[in-house]
This record gives C-alpha cells, structure tokens and sequence, in this order.
C-alpha cells in the first residue's frame, strides 16, 4: 500500500503561488473583485455589498458592532498578541477564497489555541455583537470561508494535536484544525486509511471538512463524514462548549446533536475537536484510467464496476475531454497516459482490497470484458506509485487548471446519473462559443462537478446558466449542493432543493443556537427567512 502513498504538497505549494500571483493588481480575477465590490451608488462599501457577476446582493446587518480598542485589548488579553493578527498581508490572503471570487474585509485574524480560547472569544463577540467567521485552511468553493465584510476571522489551525488513536478499534480523535493530509500520512504510518480523500488535501482542515460535510474521492467507498464522525466537541455563539465527542459505533441516547454541525458550515457553532472512525489499510491497490466515447458508456461501465468489481471499488471518477484539455494546456509536466487520439470521456476507477492477485485478477476481467463488450475504447493500469499518482493528479488537477485558465462558474450538483450528462451538452448549446463547459467529478456517487470557464465575469454569461442549472437540477429532483455546502454563493438558492418548511426549521435551529446571529452570517440560509433585531 506504500508504493500509494501520495502526497500533494505540491498542490499546497500551487495553490500558494497561485494566491500569490493572482493578488498582484493586473491580474483579471483579482481587477474583477475590486471593480465590483460595491453596487450601492456610493453608499458605505462597509453597509452593502453587491458581488457583480456572482449574483450575490448582501446588505451588513446593522445590529452588527464594529471592532474598538478595548475589544482589541481583550482578544489579546485572551490570545496573546501575536494570535490577534492584524497583519495587513495575512489578512489579505485570509479574506480571500481560494478561487479569488468572495473578498471581505476584516481586520482582525484571531487564532485560539484550545477550546477554552475559542469558548472566551465566541463568548466575548456574541455579547458584544461582533460577527465572525470560521475558517479552516479556506479551501472551500462557495464563498462561504471568507468574511462578507468586516467579520472577525476565527481560525482554529494551531489546534491541531491528535489526540488518540485507538489501534484496535481504528478511531481517532483529534483537534479540528489538524490538516486532512497529516491525518492521512498519521494514519498510513498506523496502518490505516483515513475515509476521506480530496484534491486540497494539503491545506484543509478536518474541522472545515467536517463542517462541509466534505465528500471527495473516497465516498463512493467510505460514505459520508455523517457515517465516519462518531462523535465532536463544538463552541457554540455564546461560548458554551457542547461535548459530543463520543468514540461509540452505536449509541441511540437521544438526538445525535452532532449531526448538526456536520455540514453547517460554522453557521451553529465551531467545531474544536473530532473522533472518526477509520478503516484499516489494505495491502493492494489498483488504479487504472479509461477512456469512453459516450457517456453512455460511462453509465453502463460504473454499473459493471459496482457489480463486477463490488466490494473493492474504491473510487469511480471522471472527466470529460474539455476538463482534460484544461489539465494537459495548464498544469506542468501532466500528460495524457492514453496514446491515441482524443476521447471524448475519461475514467479514473481505483480498487483496494486484501488479495494482490485476487484483486489484480478480478479488475483486469474486468477490464477485459469491457473492452470486448466496447464500454472502454482504451485504457492504461498503473504499474508503479509514479504512475498512480499521476493519474490521480490528472483528476485532482482539474479545479486548478480551471484557476489557471481564468473566471468560472462552478456547480455541484447531486443528480440522476444517467441524466446528469445531459446538463452539461445543454450548457454547452445554451453558452455556444462564450464559454468552455466543463464536466468532471465523482461519477459513482451521483455527484457532477459543472464548471463553466468564461473570459471574464460577465451578467449575459451568468444570466445564461443561472437560474437554469437549477431549476433543471430541480426538476430531477437533484441537490443544488451535492459536496461544497452553499456559503454565501448559494444561500439564496437552497428552496431549489429544500422543502419550505425544512429551511424555516432550520431557520428556527439556528436562531436557537446562535440568537445574535454572528456565526458565519450571510451564508447557508436565505436572508429572507433570518430576521435579527
Ligand atoms: P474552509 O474553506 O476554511 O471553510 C469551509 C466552511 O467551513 C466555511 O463555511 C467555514 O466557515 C467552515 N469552517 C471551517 N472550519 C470550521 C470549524 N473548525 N468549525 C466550524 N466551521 C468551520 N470538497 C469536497 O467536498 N470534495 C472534494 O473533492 C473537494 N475537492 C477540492 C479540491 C480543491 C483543489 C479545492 C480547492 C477544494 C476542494 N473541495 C472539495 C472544497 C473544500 O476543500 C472542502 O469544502 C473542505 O472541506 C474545506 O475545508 P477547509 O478547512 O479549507 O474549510
Ligand atoms: C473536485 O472534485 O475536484 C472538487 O470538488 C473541486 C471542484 O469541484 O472543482
Ligand atoms: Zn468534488
């Protein structure tokens, strides 16, 4: 299992040059935020915001305090001075997302380094009404990690201890700010595998995975953090710390509140420490990278897959020919391990299991009978981890190279999977040649990754996808959100795939946890339901 150890350092390391080259003023992403902060004719760009092309409208609530000295001296008095950053670089970076669509403009970056810190400063905002927002290592796609305007930034990245780990039962307990690919490297060395695997591995951590309820590459295996959490520890808005962090497989006592704060993205509370149950490592993994020439085809291989290769499938992914294009055109030192000619569709299936030869006989009739059967029209087995590895990077590297390549409309959408296809050719129809779309994601989970890479932010292309993609998300009863959460990008447009009644009860969670509303405003629920005095 070794020789599949990868690590992406490297996309820590771009993400980072990226940031770096994007925040120099003549870059077109970084010109577009600041051209169209304001939509207000003049009005306080401090009181109301319009984000332009991101169709996203937001207006400061006024019931919100600004910062002062005395609160200054308090967090310093909390923190110490030099976890209360007032930094103007790092606060640059910090109110910036990593596509360098949501800019806010805090001026303050407060660090804790245990729970009590995190429960002495929540307890100390709510009072004094100042809003915050919790963030991780701000990977995150819907603008929901960035303040919308001047809220305090609360980071929990230096709480970031393992805390145990149980070798018998696989559990492990640990701070939220512990980042995803040192749990991985932690736990590969424990021979065990953590359930959760994605492309911004290096820089996120397993608090904001956890508050994302974070899918990635592993679930079609795995399953969801609702399956994996077993227990949490969260700080709510008024500093009362909510000890959830159960170790137990089973345990029926009660509502498992815990749940809560998988996938609200630190609209209830900040999660501070996680127990998760991970699974052992297996001896033999198999990667190997396909090409179709119909999405039919795709279909019907992930039926074979699901079926003839049943309990060691561990990954089924894809992309389509433009999403490659973008990979081999951006991103350095990638190439197509598919010789011939241009497919119209991509694979990347992953198996792992506990019987080299078992498993090596078993995906290669596999492959074989959907060869003959013409399902696959060309594909390559990893015979090595650099192969494997660069597979996986051709995957994991789309986000990226769709960085690269300029503005873009990004949507996650849970859907039919035989259907879901279809979106994407009539994205393509409706944008002609104003824009690329692209198709990718994680095709044995349902979940379509829908991105359209334009020349720059533009109304016409926005009012072209939106609100198609969701009312036609909608109409097949799909998720607006499938992986990514709705942040501020898509608070508005949770009715697409939540009931009335459902948002108006979480509306009433939320008013119960936080009263004040200073968790993460603006973001998750509609502004239309949320009324603060
Ligand atoms: P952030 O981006 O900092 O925050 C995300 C949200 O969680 C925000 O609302 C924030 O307020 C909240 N939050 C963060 N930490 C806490 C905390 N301790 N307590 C309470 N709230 C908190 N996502 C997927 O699901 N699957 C993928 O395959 C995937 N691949 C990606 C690949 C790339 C290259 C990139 C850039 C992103 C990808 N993402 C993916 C999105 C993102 O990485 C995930 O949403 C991730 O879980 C966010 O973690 P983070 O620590 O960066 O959180
Ligand atoms: C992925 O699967 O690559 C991620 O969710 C990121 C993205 O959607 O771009
Ligand atoms: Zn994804």
């Amino acid at each position: 299992m070794d020789k599949y150890k990868v690590t992406h350092r490297l996309l820590r390391q771009s993400i980072k040059s990226l940031v770096n080259r994007q925040l120099t003023s003549n870059n077109p992403i970084y010109r577009f935020i600041s051209a169209f902060p304001l939509g207000n004719g003049g009005r306080n760009p401090q009181m109301y915001r319009s984000f332009g092309s991101l169709a996203t409208k937001v207006e400061r609530n006024p019931s919100f305090s600004s910062l002062n000295s005395d609160d200054l001296s308090y967090f310093k008095g909390v923190l110490g001075e030099k976890n209360v950053v007032q930094d103007e670089d790092r606060l640059e970076t910090a109110n910036i997302d990593w596509m360098h669509k949501y800019k806010g403009f805090s001026k303050l970056l407060l660090l804790p380094r245990n729970t009590e810190e995190v429960s002495k400063i929540l307890e100390y905002c709510n009072s004094r009404r100042l809003a915050v927002v919790p963030q991780g290592g701000n990977t995150g796609l819907v603008g929901g990690s960035v303040p919308v305007f001047d809220e305090v930034i609360i980071n929990v990245g230096s709480m970031n201890k393992i805390i145990a780990f149980d070798k018998v039962s696989g559990i492990l307990v640990c701070e939220a700010g512990c980042i995803l690919e040192n749990l991985i490297s932690y736990l590969d060395n424990q021979g065990f595998v953590m359930p959760l695997d994605l492309g911004a591995k290096g820089s996120c951590q397993i608090g904001g995975n956890v508050s994302t309820n974070a899918g990635g590459l592993r679930f079609v295996r795995y399953g969801s953090l609702h399956g994996n959490v077993l227990g949490l520890e969260a700080v709510l808005a008024n500093g009362d710390v909510l000890d959830m962090l159960g170790t137990l497989r089973k345990d029926n006592t009660g509502y498992d509140l815990k749940h809560l704060f998988i996938g609200s993205e630190g609209s209830l509370g900040i999660v501070t420490k996680v127990s998760i149950l991970t699974p052992p490592k297996l001896s033999s993994v198999n990667i190997a990278f396909l090409a179709c020439e119909d999405y039919l085809s795709c279909q019907k291989l992930l039926s074979e897959a699901k079926r003839k290769l049943g309990e060691i499938l561990s990954a089924f992914e894809f992309l389509d020919s433009h999403a490659m294009d973008l990979v081999l055109n951006h991103l350095e030192g990638v190439r197509n391990p598919l010789s011939s000619a241009v497919h119209k569709f991509y694979l990347l299936i992953e198996t792992t299991g506990s019987d080299e030869s078992y498993d090596k006989e078993k995906l290669e009739a596999f492959l074989l009978h959907s060869m003959e059967s013409g399902l696959i029209s060309d594909g390559v087995l990893a015979q090595d981890i650099n192969q494997a590895s660069s597979f996986w990077r051709i995957r994991e590297g789309v986000p990226e190279a769709l960085m690269r390549a300029g503005p873009v409309y990004k949507y996650d959408l849970s859907l039919p999977v035989e259907k879901m296809y279809s979106l994407v050719e009539e994205m393509r129809a409706r944008l002609g040649q104003s824009a690329n779309v692209v198709g990718y994601g994680h095709l044995g989970d349902g979940n379509l990754h829908l991105n359209v890479s334009a020349p720059r932010y533009d109304d016409t292309i926005l009012a072209q996808i939106e609100p198609y993609v969701y009312e036609w998300t909608s109409k097949h009863r799909g998720s607006i959100s499938a992986e990514h959460g709705l942040g501020l990008m898509k608070a508005n447009e949770i009715f697409y795939s939540k009931s009335h009644g459902t948002v108006q009860l979480m509306a009433s969670i939320k008013k119960l946890l936080d009263p004040n509303g200073i968790l993460n405003p603006y973001k998750v629920l509609p502004r239309s339901i949320l009324s603060y005095s």
